[in-house]
């Protein structure tokens, strides 16, 4: 048997033989929906999120580009809105391999696909062409396998001069409950503190612990050394994430009042059933000369809970 794909009512949908899944919404390319095979979601997305296109969807795997939070005043992304403009556009779906064409053994055809998404500026909103006017191009690949997810960002310079650029891999992952999670592998790492006024910190703890709003911009990183969220109960890897291109790790959680202040955000106690562990690019820009292309993304691996 073969993976299946199905494109239906702004979505796209693939499952393996195996019995995982994807969805992937072409407004933002957002993933929404990733299940291993017991059915059990690994991705958190909030009762209310807007699916219809409205908004930028709270949860799942939302793409940030081409700026990380507000813009900064006096830049070329200084007229978008926060996070950019690439989660709240439409992409086009731009087909499906399988695991024989991503140079697997053939007896394992079944064992992984990969769907492609693009964005280019003539997709945009008149809106957003005129608030970052270059002609780009985005390719966002997300390949489902047996117990992983990767997602792969490829931006194309297709202007006659250079742009700059952050992008950020906004990962909403399901936890049963956020006392019984930790978060290793960034001892050490100089981290922004963005509820401390951006104040500058280094990480002390190997097992970072969520006991109120967080919000940090891990710099720096290794991307090969997986950052792994584990369960006090085991100390299981509930998720490990490697990543390519990209050095940045964003956490990210609410807690309780900032939950209960977003309209988008539910049931109010959600946020102890989710941390955000963001790859991207965003200590900094990165700036791509006309006619270059850069790629990066992370693969998520998951186990059962
Ligand atoms: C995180 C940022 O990546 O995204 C936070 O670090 C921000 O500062 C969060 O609050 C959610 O952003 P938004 O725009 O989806 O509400």
């Amino acid at each position: 048997p073969q993976p299946t794909v199905n494109i239906d009512q702004g979505r796209v949908e693939a499952s393996l033989p195996s019995g995982q899944s994807v969805t992937v919404l072409l407004y933002g390319a957002t993933v929404t929906s990733w299940k291993l095979a017991n059915g059990e979601e690994q991705l958190f997305l909030s009762e209310k999120a807007h699916l219809d296109g409205s908004k930028p969807v709270r949860g799942g795997i939302p793409v940030v580009f081409p700026v990380f939070g507000p813009p900064p005043k006096d830049h070329a992304t200084s007229a978008l809105p926060q996070h950019g403009f690439a989660r709240n556009s439409t992409w086009e779906f731009l087909g499906k391999s399988s695991s024989e064409s991503l140079g697997k053994d053939k007896e394992k055809a079944d064992d992984a696909v990969k769907l492609d998404f693009g964005l280019s500026h003539s997709m945009l909103s008149e809106e957003f062409k005129n608030a970052w006017p270059y002609e780009f191009g985005l390719v966002y690949s997300v390949t489902l396998s047996k117990d992983s997810l990767t997602t792969t960002l490829q931006v194309q310079n297709k202007d006659s001069k250079a742009f700059e650029f952050q992008v950020l891999l906004h990962s909403y992952l399901n936890i049963k409950d956020i006392s019984a999670v930790r978060i290793k592998n960034l001892q050490s790492k100089a981290y922004i503190d963005k509820t401390q006024n951006a104040s500058e910190h280094v990480e002390s703890s190997s097992a970072v612990e969520i006991t109120g709003e967080t919000d940090r911009v891990y710099k720096g990183l290794d991307p090969k050394v997986p950052i792994e969220v584990v369960s006090t109960q085991g100390d299981k890897a509930l998720f490990s994430i490697t990543r390519e291109a990209l050095n940045d790790i964003v956490v990210w959680n609410p807690w309780i009042e900032k939950a209960k202040g977003m309209s988008d955000f539910g049931p109010d106690d959600a946020y102890k059933n989710m941390v955000c562990v963001e790859a991207g690019s965003v200590a900094a820009f990165q700036t791509l000369d006309a006619a270059d292309t850069w790629e990066g993304g992370q693969t998520i691996r998951a186990s059962s809970q």
